[in-house]
């Protein structure tokens, strides 16, 4: 239950720039999930807001509290937060339930307070029927649920969960999906979790903060980053869009929302924030179409290509084309309904795009 505010953070380690002159704002009871690549220093923000690493520079504020920056540096158990590792971090040797009081004994609470924050949270995570049981007593998801349970019972303002799904397995990652999704309604704590699994982030969180090469690229609801990413790197990342240099020829007279877009000797209108002049045009999978032969729009423009190779994905084949283009060397994919070998010359249908500038 409290706001973020990191202002100009940075943090090197050695001559690796983890995090580079990061502005972040979260606001109060926000989903937020820090998404990107590995390496891109997501574990390094949240060690950052944690308090786990100090900053080079820049300010970090929890609510109205800073507790990192010019002079400042709150200890970790002074912030207030709970933080959920990937690999659980479970007592063995302990129940349950005493994994979950671990934290509250010491903590001037009485007894019965402490029993009343073990019981709501274990109730939370749909674990009571387990209290008395021990780690190695529970599958992989219950664990996890432990673990968050743990943290609950903190009652923290702030919960950090660090790659918390990566261990288990789909059906089980789309369960706790949905819990998650539930205890945070439930609690309104401000969540910040990271992952490198876009689907992840669009399913949980309220805001999703892109970063790369430990920069913010964009940050917005899952619904702007999936459909209007604002850089290059965030098209690629986000949706596995392919990009292919285009001539933009500036807004189109029947839609002046949309950009005329000059492609295979025809012309496309597509949205997109791409003034006149050189641009990318962001392609995803389900953005294009194998041409089926016969009567089509006039003047459509398809990009002919061959295919490189394919596999099926469940519903559907996923194609890898080499587009022909003269000069250039760039493949886009597809999905096909049917198999298709390699070397098939096929054409496609530009059904939805999204147009960047090139130099941004
Ligand atoms: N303790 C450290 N010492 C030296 N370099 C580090 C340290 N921790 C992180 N780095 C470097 O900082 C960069 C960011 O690392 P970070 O762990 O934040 O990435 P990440 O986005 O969490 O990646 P992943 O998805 O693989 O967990 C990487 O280049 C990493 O090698
Ligand atoms: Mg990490």
């Amino acid at each position: 239950m409290v706001g973020i505010l990191l202002r100009q953070v940075s943090k090197s380690y050695g001559g690796t720039c983890a995090v580079d002159d990061l502005d972040l704002e979260v606001e109060d009871g926000a989903f937020l999930a820090l998404l990107g690549p590995s390496g891109c220093g997501k574990t390094t923000v949240l060690r950052l807001l944690a308090g786990l690493e100090r900053p080079d520079g820049g300010t970090i504020a929890l609510g109205e509290r800073v507790v990192a920056g010019e002079g400042i540096f709150v200890e970790p158990e002074d912030r207030g937060l709970g933080m959920v590792f990937q690999s659980y971090a479970l007592w063995p040797h302990m129940t349950v339930e005493g994994n979950v009081s671990f934290g509250l004994h010491g903590r001037g609470l009485d007894r019965s307070e402490i029993a009343a924050r073990v019981a709501q949270a274990l109730d939370l995570v749909g674990l009571s029927a387990k209290a008395g049981a021990r780690p190695h007593q529970l599958s992989g998801g219950q664990r996890q649920r432990v673990a968050l349970a743990r943290s609950l019972a903190m009652r923290p303002r702030l919960i950090l969960l660090d790659e918390p799904l990566a261990n288990l397995d789909a059906n089980l990652r789309a369960s706790m999906a949905a819990e998650f999704r539930r205890i945070h309604a439930e609690t309104r704590t401000t969540f910040v979790f990271v992952t490198h699994d876009q689907a992840e982030a669009m399913a949980l969180a309220t805001r999703v903060a892109v970063l790369n090469g430990g920069r913010l690229q964009q940050v917005g609801a899952p619904e702007d980053i999936w459909h209007r990413p604002a850089s290059p790197a965030v098209a690629r990342f986000v949706g596995n869009r392919r990009l292919l240099p285009v001539e933009v020829l500036g807004a189109s007279a029947s839609d002046p929302a949309r950009r005329d877009v000059r492609l295979a000797e025809g012309v496309l209108s597509l949205p997109g924030p791409a003034p006149a002049g050189p641009g990318w045009l962001c392609l995803r999978p389900d953005g294009l179409a194998l041409a089926e032969d016969g009567p089509r729009p006039p003047g459509e423009p398809l990009l002919g290509g061959t295919v490189r190779d394919g596999h099926f994905e469940g519903g559907h084949h996923l194609l890898t084309v080499d587009l022909a283009r003269a000069g250039e060397a760039i493949a886009v994919q597809v999905r096909s309904p049917v198999p298709l070998p390699a070397g098939a010359v096929v054409r496609l249908r530009v059904v939805d795009g999204w147009l960047l500038p090139r130099d941004p």
